[in-house]
């Protein structure tokens, strides 16, 4: 079974052949109405459940519409509304499904559901976000720095902020595509350590950087994300807002990394907090067209995935 589980769990053959995919369709798709269909349907006939246990924009409707692009058909759930908020286990929902559709994608808080899930699924089954990682954002990252940059390999990333999930496939991204990664985050929100290892391990370049100014000084990109990611506690965020607040992406940080580094966020961003307007808005942030990528990304993914 072909599951898209994490970056580091997947051949980093494939995930260049996937990002390959995803930008000869992005090209051959053109601007065309975003409801028409691709040339070719290699998703015809076949069912895509998408299930979310967490809010999602981005990630529903990218999915939805790259399934229906592909000649596919998509069920969007909520985990509260199935048996499964309800006491049925993962792995009687992962069989069930499995009967009825072709491909599972599910967002969801601990990584044991997403794995437990791709235990007992007989179809294929994406990683749409967990508590520990976001492989799919990652693809799309990547992809969108290689689209206005050229090859990630050998560049440098800086992270601010929260050592999250999305760090967290940074992390993994670093040690599959081959770039350098520096952490600058308050020492109590620093990402897994072992996540750092695997990165050194396969040759990156791992700095972990309290300073913001002096992290972003050779950076290639330059990255930040919500200060409260949807897994986490509510009673935490003034506790995070202060730890955080240094770590901010403004223009006066901006200032002190190179002039042609690049600015994305996943979204959703909370502007005034993790980033200002002038950075979200401003010449070097490239967070729309990162955004946009989510869906090239993931039709690729998910044909990886059917084989298709
Ligand atoms: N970036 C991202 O995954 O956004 P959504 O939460 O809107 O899906
Ligand atoms: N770190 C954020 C990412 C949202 C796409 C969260 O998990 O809420």
């Amino acid at each position: 079974m072909t599951h898209f589980l994490d970056i580091h769990k997947t051949d980093p053959v494939a995930l260049r052949a996937i990002l390959d995919q995803a930008n000869a369709m992005k090209t051959a798709r053109g601007d065309r109405p975003k409801g028409t269909p691709d040339d070719d349907l290699p998703l015809a006939g076949r069912v895509v459940a998408l299930i979310f246990e967490k809010p999602s924009t981005r990630t529903r409707i990218s999915f939805d519409v790259g399934t229906r692009q592909m000649g596919g058909t998509t069920l969007v759930l909520s985990g509260a509304d199935m048996q499964l908020g309800h006491g049925e286990s993962i792995g009687d929902t992962a069989r069930v499904l499995s009967r009825y559709v072709d491909l599972i994608m599910i967002r969801t808080y601990g990584e044991e559901v997403l794995t437990e899930m791709a235990e007992h699924a007989t179809v294929p089954v994406i990683n749409g976000l967990t508590d520990n990682s976001h492989p799919c954002q990652l693809m799309a990252d990547v992809m969108t720095y290689e689209e206005h940059r050229g090859p990630i390999r050998g560049k440098r990333v800086a992270w601010m902020g929260d050592g999250n999930n999305v760090a967290q496939s940074f992390l993994h991204a670093a040690a599959s595509f081959g770039f350098h990664f520096t952490f600058s985050g308050p020492e109590a929100l620093d990402p897994d350590p072992a996540l750092i290892g695997l990165a050194r391990k396969a040759g990156c370049e791992v700095r972990v950087e309290r300073d913001p100014r002096a992290a972003v000084a050779d950076a290639d990109l330059v990255v930040t994300d919500t200060w409260v990611s949807m897994g986490d506690a509510e009673s935490s965020r003034q506790r995070r807002h202060n730890l955080l607040r240094p770590y901010q992406v403004n223009e006066r940080l901006m200032e002190a990394a190179p002039s042609d580094a690049l600015v994305m966020h996943c979204l959703p961003a909370h502007r005034g907090e993790e980033i200002t307007d002038a950075v979200l808005d401003g010449a070097q942030s490239v967070v729309f067209d990162e955004a946009e990528n989510r869906l090239h990304a993931q039709k690729a993914i998910m044909r990886w995935c059917l084989g298709v």
